[in-house]
């Protein structure tokens, strides 16, 4: 199992992010479609830390099992946290100037989705997947 750790500070690290995690799913043989529908996830997970949580990390992993091959990827940071996921979760709510699409939208294009957050703590954490 290998993992690249990227430290989210600036915008730059927003495509060494999204390009790290393209090059993973490509390394593990996952299809255009699905390295471009990760690579866009990650994007929107990466510019949301730099946004309301000014830095964070990001974890790219190899999280294959028996089955599946499977890409991970987990996107945290120790800023102010969610204070109402569901809400987060809605199509167009957003407490920036944003769309609101950020995380909805991330959901909607990986295989695997799980946001948690309390005071102080995000963590979202996305996979793509096919069975081997
Ligand atoms: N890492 C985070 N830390 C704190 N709040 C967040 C984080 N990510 C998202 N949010 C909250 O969730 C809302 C929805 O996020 P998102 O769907 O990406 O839309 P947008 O970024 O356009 O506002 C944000 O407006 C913000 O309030
Ligand atoms: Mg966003």
């Amino acid at each position: 199992m290998s993992h690249v750790i990227i430290d989210i500070n600036t915008q730059k690290d927003i495509i060494t992010a999204r390009q790290n995690a393209r090059d993973m799913a490509k390394d593990m043989g996952f299809k255009l479609a699905d390295q471009t529908r990760l690579a866009t996830a990650i994007s929107e997970l990466t510019r949301n830390v730099i946004q309301y949580a000014v830095k964070g990390q990001c974890r790219i992993s190899d999280a294959s099992d028996d089955t599946y091959m499977r890409v991970k990827v987990a996107v945290e940071d120790h800023r102010p946290g969610i204070p109402d996921i569901e809400k987060a979760m809605t199509y167009g709510y957003s407490t920036g100037r944003g769309l609101g699409a950020g995380l909805p939208g991330s959901k909607s294009l990986v295989h695997e989705f799980h946001i948690e957050s309390k005071p102080g703590y995000t963590k979202v954490t996305v996979s793509m997947k096919k069975k081997r």
